[in-house]
Formats: structure tokens, sequence, C-alpha cells
């Protein structure tokens, strides 16, 4: 019981990895608040995975916005404090991707995949703060990825705001030591989600020619939060199995 008693937020743990690693936190003791955008939509329940914590014998709560949404990232802080009078550890794990090659994107795409994936971790972080900072104790785990790490055809954009989630761990880190709070990244290789399913496939991009799962993402980020690693700050861990980018296959992905 490693966390226990510590209140963890978890972004976009309806489903795949964000509800891994919301349960790994409850299994070793957290109160958890698991999120994502509203009750009822696509991409998962946080709801369903709140009440298998529960039925396993954790604490966990519900809590639903729109990272994006300056309101309801601020809403997810606000209603965590109200509930369980604290918050120790910030997961920003909610993103999108868009899958293609860059032609092929509409504006809202663009703009939706920045705003998600980078401009909502920025506001979750901004809100947390003041509570981090008056504790004196905390610890922000940013969820970027292998592509934050290298480039690769077809996730151009996605990658972007990955390599901005490493940049902005660093600066935080930075603006954020004074108060005891760590931030740092965790960087996952392919894990079979719904954002990354691929029918058939075969993993042997990487070293041990196996996918890597929601629990590894989990451990990583698990360690991030501990006391074992209360002097690692500004870095990040990549659980890629080796190898953060596929060699291109150099064939034409789009005609113009
Ligand atoms: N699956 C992979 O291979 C892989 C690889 C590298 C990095 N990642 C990263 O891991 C994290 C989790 O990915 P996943 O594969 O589990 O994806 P997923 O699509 O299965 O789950 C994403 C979750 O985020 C939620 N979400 C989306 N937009 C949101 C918003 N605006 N506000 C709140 N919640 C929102 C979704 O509802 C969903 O519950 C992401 O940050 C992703 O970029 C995944």
């Amino acid at each position: 019981m490693r966390f226990k008693g510590k209140v963890v937020i978890v972004t976009g743990s309806g489903q795949g990895i964000g509800s891994s690693i919301a349960k790994v936190f409850a299994a070793e003791g957290a109160k958890v608040v698991t999120n994502n955008r509203k009750a009822g939509t696509t991409g998962g329940d946080a709801a369903t995975v709140a009440a298998e914590i529960k039925a396993a014998g954790g604490e966990a709560t519900p809590i639903f916005g729109s990272v994006n949404d300056y309101k309801e990232a601020k809403h997810i802080i606000q209603a965590t404090v109200e509930k369980y009078g604290r918050i120790d550890v910030l997961v920003n794990n909610a993103a999108i991707m868009v899958d293609g090659p860059l032609i092929k994107y509409t504006e809202k795409q663009i703009r939706d995949i920045v705003d998600v994936n980078l401009t909502g971790t920025i506001f979750t972080c901004q809100h947390v703060i003041p509570y981090m900072a008056k504790q004196k104790y905390g610890k922000i785990v940013n969820i970027s990825s292998g592509a934050g790490l290298a480039g690769d055809q077809n996730i151009t954009a996605y990658s972007a705001t990955k390599y901005g989630v490493i940049g902005f761990t660093e600066a935080l880190a930075a603006e954020l030591a004074y108060y005891n709070i760590n931030v740092n990244a965790v960087c996952p290789g392919g894990v079979p989600t719904r954002m990354n399913f691929r029918p058939g496939a075969t993993y042997d991009y990487n070293y041990f020619h196996r996918p890597i799962t929601g629990e590894d993402i989990a451990a990583a980020c698990l360690f991030l939060a501990s006391e074992e690693a209360r002097n690692i700050t500004s870095t990040w861990i990549p659980v890629t199995a080796g190898v953060e980018k596929k060699v291109p296959d150099n064939k034409p992905i789009f005609t113009v």
C-alpha cells in the first residue's frame, strides 16, 4: 500500500492506459479521481472505472470535464479538493490522436489535437498549482509518448504535442521545485488501446516483439509519484521497449 491515503487524479481514465493507471494507484491504497469528458460519451466511462475500483475494495470518484476547457479543467481540480481535501498526484493522461498524413487533416483536427494534448495538460497543471504549492507537496506526471522523443510519419501533429509536453514538463519542474513539487513525464511506446489499435499488430518494431501494457505505463507513473523518486524531477521515463521510432517505410502515403 505505497499510496495509502494519497489523493490521485488521472485525467482521461475512462478507458485505456488511464484506466490502468487509476486502478494500479487504487490497488496501492490511493483515493483516485477518474475522469473523462462527459458521462456516457465515447472514449470510455470514468464512472464504470471508478465502480470497478470500488468493487475491488478501493476508493474512487468519477469527476467529468474536458481538460481543454479552462473552466472544466478547474472544476476537475476543485471538485477533487472538495471531495478528498487535497491533491497529492496529478497524472495528465487525457489525449487524442489523429492518424494519417498531415496533408489530409482538417483545420479542426489540427486545433483539437493541440488543444487537448498540450493546452489541456497546461490547464490542469495551472489549476492544481495553488493546492500543491500550499501543501508544499505534489507530484505531476505528464503522459507524453515515444512520439514525443522521435517524430514519425502519420502522427505529425500528435508528435508535436507530445514533444511539447516534454518541454512543458522541464520548464514547469524548474518553476515548482521551490514548492517541493516534482514534475516528470512518462513516454509510452505502442500500447494496444482504442487510440492505438492495429488488428494483427506484431510489435516487431520493439526489442521484445511484444505489446506494452497499461500496467507497464502505470508502474512508471507510480515510481515517479513515489517517495523513492523524490529527487527526480524535470525528466521522463520512456516505456518503449527499446525503440521510440520505427524506420519509415519511405513509400508514398498520399497523392497530390
Ligand atoms: N496507446 C498507445 O500506444 C500510446 C502510445 C504513446 C502514448 N500514449 C498516450 O497515453 C495516453 C492514454 O492513451 P490511450 O491509448 O489510453 O488512449 P485512449 O483513447 O484509449 O484513452 C484516452 C482517454 O482520454 C479521454 N479524453 C480524450 N479527450 C479528453 C478531454 N478533452 N478531457 C478529458 N478526457 C479526455 C478519452 O475519453 C479516453 O478516456 C495518452 O496521453 C496517449 O497520447 C498512448
